[in-house]
């Protein structure tokens, strides 16, 4: 399959790219001996889990169907986590699961017994302290509701559990900060964390950022779990796949009004929702700092703000000319929707040997079963 060949808007996964993430996943591994497990939340198209399965140990889930899709298509360790159970949540994952981690005390306490003899128990704790650049993914901002803080803990629970998670970074690229809140929970929950067998430090460490320094990390890592005596996990998601996949859209109208705006055949709101909530521009592959066209990369829905970024070109863009959206994989297929019934991207994989896989795609039918099955009779 040529690139040319494919109708717009799709997503291009490179497996080159993925696996060069991979091989730093895997030295980390090597350095410290922490076990690594996918996040599904930022990334579960499972279609390319055969590349990434060689390398992690497994999955993490924010909510039953992704353990189950974990369990299914990627194996290993089935990590299940949520914010809120309800009995029937926990009853569903309890036999696929290997570590069950609950949210809060109340949690543990109401559905710890379903658990017994099948997952290993966990319990989220919040450091209150955090590494996130904003206020909406701070595990640690104020009123959180993820995971018990300090002075909430009710001591004779903790020797219920096997292990504990914090989660408290979000895209941190440097070791250095990231080292300073390890030594602070060791501080804070060393009495604890000592009793347990194992500790995740959840996602959010950017490992794979060009520059990062993967073997202070990996030497933290491995000095904090033979402090503790416990096995280390990682949660990353973000790391694994940035800057592996391009959304690949083509312009259809050019307008102007003071602005030049190139519409292109996708949106923000419908896929690729992160630029619009976290207000973060996208980069577009052709665009060139020094080009003197100036364009607004503007969405065909029907959001007056929605648009991809503001981007220079070297030659002026053209009806029909294909652009590429860079890094659209994390946070992005996992919350594709249907907005203003635009046509969903395709999904296709170009393998380290340049061949082409198509992955998924979809249609009308798939738009119209979304919102509705059956009429009112
Ligand atoms: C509990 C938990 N683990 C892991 C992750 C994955 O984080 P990232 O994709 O930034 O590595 C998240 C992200 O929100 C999370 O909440």
């Amino acid at each position: 399959m040529q690139d040319a060949s494919l109708n717009t808007p799709y997503f291009m996964i490179d497996e080159a790219k993925l696996i060069d993430n991979l091989e730093k996943a895997k030295q980390l591994k090597e350095i410290s001996g922490v076990k690594l497990v996918l996040a599904l939340k930022c990334f579960s198209t499972w279609g390319v889990f055969d590349i990434i399965k060689p390398y992690l140990d497994g999955t993490t889930s924010s909510g039953p169907y992704e353990v189950k899709l974990g369990y299914e298509t990627f194996g290993g360790e089935t990590h299940a986590y949520s914010v809120g159970y309800s009995k029937q949540d926990v009853l569903d994952v309890a036999d696929i699961c290997d570590k069950m981690i609950f949210n809060s005390q109340s949690q543990l306490e109401a559905y710890g017994h379903l658990i017994e003899g099948k997952a290993s128990v966990g319990l989220r704790l919040n450091p209150g302290v955090s590494c996130a650049g904003q206020d909406l993914a701070d595990p640690a901002r104020k009123y959180s509701r993820l995971g018990v803080h300090a002075d909430k803990i009710q001591p004779q629970l903790m020797d219920q559990l096997d292990g504990v998670m914090f989660h408290m970074n979000c895209e941190n690229k440097s070791a250095d900060s990231f080292i300073a809140l390890l030594d602070d929970i060791s501080d804070t929950f060393g009495l604890y964390l000592d009793k347990m067998e194992w500790v995740s430090l959840g996602g959010g460490v950017f490992f794979t950022w060009p520059g990062y320094e993967l073997e202070k990390l990996g030497a933290a890592l491995k000095a904090f779990s033979e402090k503790h005596g416990v096995q280390l996990y990682l949660e990353p998601g973000e790391a694994i796949i940035t800057k592996t996949t391009d959304l690949v859209v083509t312009v259809v109208d050019i307008v102007e009004n003071e602005k030049k705006t190139a519409i292109v055949d996708s949106a923000t709101e419908a896929h690729r929702l992160d630029t619009l909530i976290y207000d973060e521009p996208a980069s577009i592959l052709e665009a060139s700092e020094s080009g003197s066209h100036e364009y607004v990369i503007g969405s065909c829905s029907c959001l007056a703000g929605d648009q991809f970024c503001v981007a220079n070109f070297e030659q002026p863009l053209e009806i029909g000319q294909r652009l590429h959206v860079m890094d659209s994989a994390g946070y992005t297929m996992v919350k594709l929707n249907w907005f203003n019934g635009l046509k969903m991207p395709a999904i296709y994989c170009r393998r380290a040997s340049g061949e082409v896989q198509k992955l998924n795609e979809f249609d009308y039918s798939d738009f119209k079963r979304s919102l509705s099955q059956w009429s009112v009779s």
